[in-house]
């Protein structure tokens, strides 16, 4: 079986990057499953990133990747652009792509009604994002609840490719969204994002971070009165770092008044470090050696290439495109 998603070197990493996603990521190579994970470097295009920052972004992920827990020897970490294949499948598979699927992704919907110029690079995303799912043959896509609708447009343009030509060329992906982290709230309530400015970023600096979390949205609720954890940002983001047990304290503690947002933050920042503070420290130790770095990513790149290319070589075949480069 095999696991495959990618993350977009657009800025620093957030807690619901991890929670939403990477953390499965993790999973699944503990599961044996055979894992492509990469930077959807190309994917940011359309936005057109400052080209310093791009770069800088992209290797940022690479020592994200590798400070979580993936394991170049058991999972293929790799560069959406160092595989060319992708494009040429994205190209392929549009034709086979009726206009209306691209014109009801939720994208391209929000930024039309929002009156936005919209770039085909835009338009054509889910393609892009169908042909990174499709090229590898991927049985299953960790991501959170934002990327379901892009999954499933993979899904159908599989099925119609398929169908087509009366063979199983794709497999037919499916999502995976564990439903308690499908959308981890950010520090003002909403869906966490970079683009909301509401952040927790995995690996900011102590000063950032504390910072970030102090700036959690709360109510005005005075601190003798009970409070109810369910609906207070606070106890949701705290709930993802701890287990059972201590959510289940500081949910009483709220209840039974006498306990404020500000003592929240504070435990919640401890346990903030607690969890990421050993992925740190192997993220700096890993930032020091660059060259390893580089040289993950290489092989990583070359061993997704060559099954990239094995899948664009069997579609060819399958339209009739005659000749074989390869
Ligand atoms: P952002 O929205 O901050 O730009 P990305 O689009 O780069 O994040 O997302 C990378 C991965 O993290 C995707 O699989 C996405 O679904 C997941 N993700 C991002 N934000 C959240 C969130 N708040 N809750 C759950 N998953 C999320
Ligand atoms: N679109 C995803 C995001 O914005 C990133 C991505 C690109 C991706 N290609 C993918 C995720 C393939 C999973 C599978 O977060």
């Amino acid at each position: 079986m095999r696991a495959l998603s990618g993350i977009k070197p657009t800025g620093t990493l957030h807690i619901g990057n991890y929670f939403g996603a990477a953390k499965q990521f993790e999973m699944f190579q503990q599961k044996n499953y055979e894992g492509f994970y990469f930077i959807a470097d190309y994917h940011t295009l359309n936005a057109y990133p400052e080209p310093a920052k791009l770069t800088e972004n992209t290797w940022n992920i690479v020592l994200d990747y590798l400070a979580f827990g993936l394991d170049p020897h058991k999972s293929v970490l790799f560069l959406q652009s160092q595989v060319p294949e992708v494009v040429e499948l994205a190209f392929i598979l549009g034709n086979y792509t009726p206009m209306g699927l691209l014109q009801r992704a939720h994208s391209y919907k929000d930024k039309t009604a929002k009156n936005e110029l919209i770039n085909v690079g835009l338009f054509y995303y889910p393609l892009l994002m169908s042909a990174d799912i499709l090229l590898y043959k991927s049985n299953i896509v960790p991501v959170g609840k934002d990327q379901k609708q892009h999954v499933e447009i993979a899904r159908d343009i599989a099925e119609k490719f398929n169908m087509h030509y009366q063979k199983d060329v794709f497999v037919i992906p499916e999502p995976y969204i564990p439903e308690d982290v499908a959308i981890v709230p950010g520090t003002d309530g909403q869906k966490m994002s970079k683009s909301y400015g509401n952040t927790i970023e995995m690996f900011a600096d102590d000063s950032v971070l504390k910072k970030q979390i102090m700036g959690i949205v709360t109510d005005s609720t005075p601190l003798e009165e009970p409070k109810d954890p369910d609906t207070n940002n606070v106890y949701n983001i705290y709930k993802l770092f701890v287990d059972k047990a201590r959510s289940a304290e500081m949910a009483a503690k709220f209840r039974a008044g006498g306990y404020g947002y500000g003592h929240a933050k504070k435990e919640l920042l401890e346990a903030v470090h607690a969890f990421f503070d050993p992925m740190r420290k192997r993220r700096t130790e890993l930032a020091q050696n660059m060259d390893h770095v580089e040289k993950v990513l290489r092989e990583g790149s070359e061993k997704a290439r060559s099954v990239a290319i094995e899948t664009v070589k069997e579609v060819k075949k399958t339209v009739g495109l005659a000749g074989n480069i390869y």
